[in-house]
Formats: structure tokens, C-alpha cells, sequence
């Protein structure tokens, strides 16, 4: 199967995060959409429901691996070309000022979040109330930061981001997930 073709067999939820085939905002979203459905496992977490291994797993590889290029998608490429692109009247300076202090707590919360999950006695029943406390943290922080990115921000980036602004970050997050950009653009 081709790359491209893996990419769109890739449900929301699965191992890879690597559908990088189309326009990045895009992949951008779909990241969103996967940090709903890693919340939504966490709030059952927290609850005291027990979780399936793959669960589990869905939950891990998203806080270690996707996560991280996720904001740095955002921090590197997005978030400067939009300082770069945007009128004064879309006054997103402000915004995206909390966005990038939101991702500073974002790593060291997904990272604690990601301890409790590694440990090797079975979770649910014996997660600690500091635990629930953290975890909940993590979940309340995460869904603010994605309410105001999907509604204010990529919004206003498909309408002032040009095609060689795409470009350039779809090349970015490519890179950084270890994919040759040469190789993939090739495949699209
Ligand atoms: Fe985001
Ligand atoms: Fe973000």
C-alpha cells in the first residue's frame, strides 16, 4: 500500500498521526480530533473505568510521540507564519501569545499524565486522587486550548496562509516525523 494510501486508512485514533498527504491545516485538525478522543479516554481514566490495552496505547503514543510534533507544528511553522500573514484587525497577537504558554504547561502535564500511564500495575481502580487531580488538569487545559485554535485560529489561517506558506509547512511536519518530503510529495 502506498504512503498516501496508509495515511487516509489511518481512522482518527490509530498508531500513526502521519496522513500528511493533503493541505496541513488539515492534518492539523485531524491532530485536534485525536486529542478529543485521548481527553475523552482520560475522563473515563479518571472516573475509575477500567481501559483496554489498545486504549491505553492510543493514549500513550499521542501524549509521547504526536503530541509533541503537534505543537511543534504550531509553535514553528504555524503561529509565525500567522504573525507574519494577518492583518492588525484579526488581532490574533494576543491569542496566540496564551497559545504558546499553553503549550510550555502542555508538555509538562502530558508528560506526568504519561508517567502514571507507563507504570506497570493495572490503572484504573489504583489511580490516586493526585493522579485523577492531574489528570483532569491535563483534559480542562487541553479541551480551552482546542475550542480557541478551532474556532479562532485555523479559521483565520486557511483564509490568510498561501499555498507557499502550505507548502512550506507541510515540508516542516513531514521533517519532522521523519518522512522525506520529496519522497511523500511524490506519492500524494
Ligand atoms: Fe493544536
Ligand atoms: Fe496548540
Amino acid at each position: 500500500m502506498k504512503q498516501c494510501e496508509r495515511h487516509k486508512h489511518s481512522a482518527r485514533g490509530e498508531k500513526t498521526g502521519l496522513r500528511l498527504c493533503g493541505n496541513p491545516l488539515d492534518e492539523i485538525a485531524e491532530d485536534h480530533m485525536r486529542e478529543r478522543e485521548v481527553c475523552a479516554l482520560l475522563e473515563r481514566l479518571a472516573e475509575g473505568q477500567s481501559l483496554e490495552a489498545a486504549e491505553i496505547e492510543q493514549m500513550r503514543d499521542f501524549l509521547q510521540l504526536q503530541l509533541p510534533h503537534h505543537i511543534a507544528d504550531e509553535d514553528i511553522d504555524l503561529f509565525p507564519m500567522m504573525l507574519k500573514r494577518c492583518d492588525p484587525e484579526d488581532e490574533i497577537e494576543k491569542g496566540i501569545d496564551r497559545l504558546q504558554s499553553d503549550h510550555g504547561h502542555a508538555l509538562e502535564e502530558a508528560a506526568a499524565v504519561l508517567a502514571l500511564l507507563q507504570r506497570s500495575r493495572p490503572l484504573g481502580a489504583g489511580v490516586s486522587q493526585a493522579e485523577i487531580g492531574q489528570i483532569k488538569a491535563f483534559v480542562s487545559h487541553s479541551r480551552r486550548h482546542l475550542i480557541f485554535e478551532n474556532a479562532v485560529i485555523l479559521p483565520i489561517a486557511r483564509v490568510r496562509l498561501g499555498k507557499r506558506d502550505l507548502r512550506t509547512m507541510k515540508r516542516h511536519m513531514l521533517e519532522r516525523r521523519g518522512l522525506d518530503p520529496d519522497l511523500e510529495s511524490g506519492k500524494c
